[in-house]
Formats: structure tokens, C-alpha cells, sequence
């Protein structure tokens, strides 16, 4: 399961309903009514990370695909979405797997003609060792099962930037849709597709980002803005910051759509070595900001 939810997100699967996560199916249908979708029977859809969203019914009810095939790593989920969809289940599946990890045991290489993402991209590249570990497998997965010319529609909290640094080593770019939500940052829907030609290298390219992305975490800049921040914040005699101000002057705005204050605790005690601390002086935090990189 996912662990860290933006802010204005609720928590997720709060009664074992169906729990939405950054738009329901009414907000985002338009972005796949402007895809030319095909509907005959033997058309795959696959949702990744499918939660307890509607988003699998609401695509073959809907929109008219006629097979949608849902995956989620939590064993609960897949237990609760196929009790919930047994009316439908000749055209809904639901299968328990790990979308890091090959899994054409549940979707052949080149099966899926669309595969659509909500916010589990999201919940991957907030994962414990993110994003340094995981989105390689992930891209690489859904590459492997969508079929030449197909489409992956992923919608996320991140930014255009940072997803299409990844996305583009596997796909190219159709479309970058901003989708307004009441509350909390906008979102993005980004329409990728599946070109034509071979992709040899893109183990390695995926891996290479991999490695460039934590690089530029204390460049001599951030160093500078950090340390005029931090004393411009500091109370007279004192010599530390509490967490929760150290976390805002030390990570940016960006970053923390995807590091919540609580992980950043979580890390500062880990790192730190101390449980239960409340504060960190400049040294600390500098300190802190290398050992991450
Ligand atoms: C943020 S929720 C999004 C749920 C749903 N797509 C929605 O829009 O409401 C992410 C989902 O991805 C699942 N997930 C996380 N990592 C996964 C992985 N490696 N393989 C398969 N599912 C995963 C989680 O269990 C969770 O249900």
C-alpha cells in the first residue's frame, strides 16, 4: 500500500468502500473520450495499482472496453474489488501482483492495448527507497505488456518535468493534460504510447535515471539559499530549528509532494540515530541532506 498521500488526500480505503484517489472517473473520463479507443472484444485494458477505485468499472461501463484487467499488490484489495465486481466479472479481472517484478503470468508482453495508472506511479516514487530503486522495474513492466502503438495514460500529483525525465526513455509524449481538483494541486494526465521501433538500451537508460535523479540535492546554491533561510528563521539564541520548520526550509516545494513531513522525521531519526528528536541546527541538517543524496 501506498505511503505517502499528498496533502488534502484522505486516507486511503477508509471502510473497504471504494476510495478514489486524486480524481474520481467524472473528472478524468474526458482525457480517454479524446483517445481513439477501440472497443472490440478482444481490446486489453489493464489497470496498475487498481485500490478500490471505480475507475476499472467505470472503463468498460462507461467507455465500452470490454476487457479490463486490474492489479494490485494487496492481497486484501484483490479480495474486496472481486467480491465487489462479480456481477461483471466475465469482463472484469482482478489479480493479485507485484508490478515491479515481471508478471506476464497476468498480462502477456505486448497483450494490453491501454494501461492506465492513478497516482500508483505516485505511490512507487514515494516508496521506501524511491526514487532511486523502483521506477525502472515499473516502466519496464508496463512497456513489456502493452502492445506497439499502444497507450499508457498515467495521472499523477508529480510534476510534467520530472515524469516526462522518466516516461520519455520508454514512450513517447501524445499529450500533457492539467486536471483542476477542488481541493489540493492540480494533476496531470500524461497519454504516452508505445512507439514502433526496437528499444535495446532502455534497461540501461532506465537505470541511468536511476542514478541521476538524488544527485542534485545539495548543489552549492541549495547550500547558500539553505543556510540564509535557516538563519533568517533561527530564534534569538537559539541554535536549532524544529523539525517541522527544518523540513520546510529544507525541502522544496516540489520534493515534498513526494516526502511527507512524516518521512522526513522518520529519516532524521534514522539518520540521526535518534529517536524522538525535535530539532536540528544548521550542521544537522546539511549534514542530513548529504547523507541522502
Ligand atoms: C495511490 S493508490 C491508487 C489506487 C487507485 N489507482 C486509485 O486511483 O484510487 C496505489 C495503489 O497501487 C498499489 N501498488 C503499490 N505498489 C504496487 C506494486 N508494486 N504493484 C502493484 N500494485 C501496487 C497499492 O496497493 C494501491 O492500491
Amino acid at each position: 500500500m501506498c505511503c505517502c498521500p499528498p496533502t488534502a488526500m484522505a486516507v486511503p480505503f477508509p471502510n473497504f468502500g471504494s476510495y478514489e484517489w486524486l480524481l474520481p472517473f467524472a473528472d478524468v473520463k474526458h482525457v480517454f473520450q479524446d483517445l481513439p479507443l477501440r472497443t472490440e472484444g478482444t481490446v486489453l485494458t489493464v489497470v496498475v495499482g487498481c485500490g478500490t477505485s471505480d475507475l476499472s468499472r467505470e472503463l468498460h461501463t462507461h467507455l465500452g472496453l470490454p476487457q479490463v484487467v486490474s492489479i494490485d499488490n494487496d492481497e486484501e484489495v484483490v479480495s474486496h474489488m472481486k467480491a465487489q465486481h462479480e456481477d461483471l466479472k466475465a469482463a472484469l479481472s482482478f489479480h493479485q501482483a507485484d508490478l515491479t517484478a515481471p508478471c506476464s503470468h497476468v498480462v502477456a508482453d505486448g497483450a494490453a492495448d491501454l494501461v492506465v495508472d492513478k497516482s500508483t506511479l505516485d505511490c512507487l516514487l514515494c516508496s521506501e527507497g524511491a526514487p532511486k530503486l523502483v521506477p525502472s522495474a515499473w516502466v519496464h513492466n508496463i512497456y513489456r505488456m502493452l502492445r506497439v502503438g499502444g497507450c499508457y495514460v498515467v495521472i499523477s500529483f508529480h510534476q510534467k518535468e520530472f515524469l516526462m525525465s522518466l516516461l520519455s526513455l520508454a514512450f513517447s509524449i501524445e499529450s500533457a493534460i492539467d486536471l483542476q481538483r477542488d481541493v489540493g494541486p492540480d494533476v496531470l494526465a500524461l497519454v504516452l504510447r508505445k512507439g514502433t521501433e526496437e528499444l535495446p538500451e532502455l534497461q540501461k537508460a532506465l537505470d541511468a535515471w536511476n542514478v541521476q535523479m538524488p544527485k542534485d540535492l545539495m548543489s552549492e546554491t541549495r547550500r547558500e539559499a539553505l543556510e540564509a533561510d535557516w538563519l533568517q528563521r533561527l530564534r534569538p539564541g537559539a541554535s536549532a530549528l524544529p523539525l517541522s520548520e527544518a523540513y520546510e526550509v529544507m525541502i522544496s516545494s516540489s520534493e515534498k509532494r513526494e516526502y511527507s513531513l512524516s518521512d522526513f522525521e522518520q529519516d532524521v531519526a534514522d539518520h540521526g540515530g535518534t529517536a524522538g528528536t525535535t530539532e536540528l541546527t544548521l550542521q544537522e541538517a546539511l549534514h542530513f541532506l548529504e547523507q541522502m543524496q
